[in-house]
C-alpha cells in the first residue's frame, strides 16, 4: 500500500510511521510522498533523511484558496497514493480531495474524539481545554477523514491518564508517546492489511480485541 503523508509541523508521527515500516509493525506499506504547507516544518528534513520524496506547497503562494486546492489535489492524484494520512497536517483538507480520495484519508487527533475537537481545537489548544474542563482521561484518536472537522468514522484510540500536575505541554507529550505513536501506525497497518471496513459511520475491525491497543 503507498502512503501519502502529509504533515505542517515536527513530524514526530511521521517518524513514528517511519521507524514502524523500518522495524516492521507496519507492513506492505511504502511512504510515496510527504507533503507539508510549511516549509520550515522539521518535519521535511525526516523526510529526506529516510530517503522519502517530498513537496512543499504553501496556501500562500497562490491567488487564492480555490487555486491552492486544485494544486494540493494536483499533488496528491501525482503521487496517487492508497491512502492519505494526516499526520499533524494543519491545512484544511479541502472538500474536492476528501471527495478524490473518499474513505481514503486518515487523521490523527490528540483528544478521546468527540471530546476537544472540531474548529479550532488544535496543537496545545486540545490539551489546554483538556485541563480546564478538569477531565481525568484524555488520549489520541485516528478516524477517516470526511468533510467535516474531526468528524469521521473513528478506527483506534487510546486513553491517556491525567495528572494532577500536568501542564498542556507535559500532557502534549505524554499523548504523543503513549498513544499517537502507537496507534496511528497500527491503523495503517490495519489498512494496508484489508482489516479495516467502513460500514455507516462506524469502522469494523477485522481480529480486534480492546487490549491489542493498550
Ligand atoms: C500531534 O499532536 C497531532 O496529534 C496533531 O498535531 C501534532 C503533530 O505533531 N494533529 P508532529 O508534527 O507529528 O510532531
Amino acid at each position: 500500500m503507498k502512503i501519502a503523508v502529509l504533515v505542517s509541523g515536527g513530524g514526530t508521527n511521521l517518524q513514528a510511521i517511519i521507524d514502524a515500516i523500518e522495524n516492521k509493525t507496519i507492513t506492505n506499506t511504502e511512504i510515496c510522498l510527504v507533503y507539508s504547507n510549511n516549509p520550515n516544518a522539521y518535519a521535511l528534513e525526516r523526510a529526506k533523511k529516510a530517503g522519502i520524496k517530498s513537496v512543499c506547497k504553501s496556501p500562500k503562494e497562490f491567488e487564492n484558496r480555490e487555486d491552492f486546492n486544485k494544486a494540493l489535489l494536483q499533488i496528491l492524484k501525482d503521487a496517487a497514493p492508497d491512502l492519505v494520512v494526516l499526520a499533524g497536517c494543519l491545512v484544511v483538507i479541502p472538500d474536492i480531495v476528501v471527495r478524490e480520495f473518499e474513505g481514503r484519508i486518515i487523521n490523527i487527533h490528540p483528544s478521546l474524539i468527540p471530546s476537544f475537537c472540531g474548529t479550532g481545537y488544535y496543537g496545545l489548544k486540545v490539551h489546554e481545554k483538556a485541563l480546564e474542563r478538569g477531565v481525568r482521561v484524555s488520549g489520541a484518536t485516528v478516524h477517516f477523514v470526511d468533510e467535516g472537522t474531526d468528524t469521521g468514522p473513528i478506527i483506534l484510540q487510546k486513553p491517556v491518564m491525567i495528572r494532577q500536575d500536568d501542564t498542556p505541554e507535559v500532557l502534549q507529550k505524554r499523548i504523543m508517546e503513549q498513544a499517537e505513536w502507537k496507534i496511528l501506525p497500527m491503523a495503517i497497518d490495519l489498512i494496508a492489511n484489508n482489516k479495516v471496513q467502513i460500514r455507516g459511520n462506524k469502522v469494523f475491525i477485522e481480529g480486534y480485541e480492546e487490549e491489542t491497543v493498550f
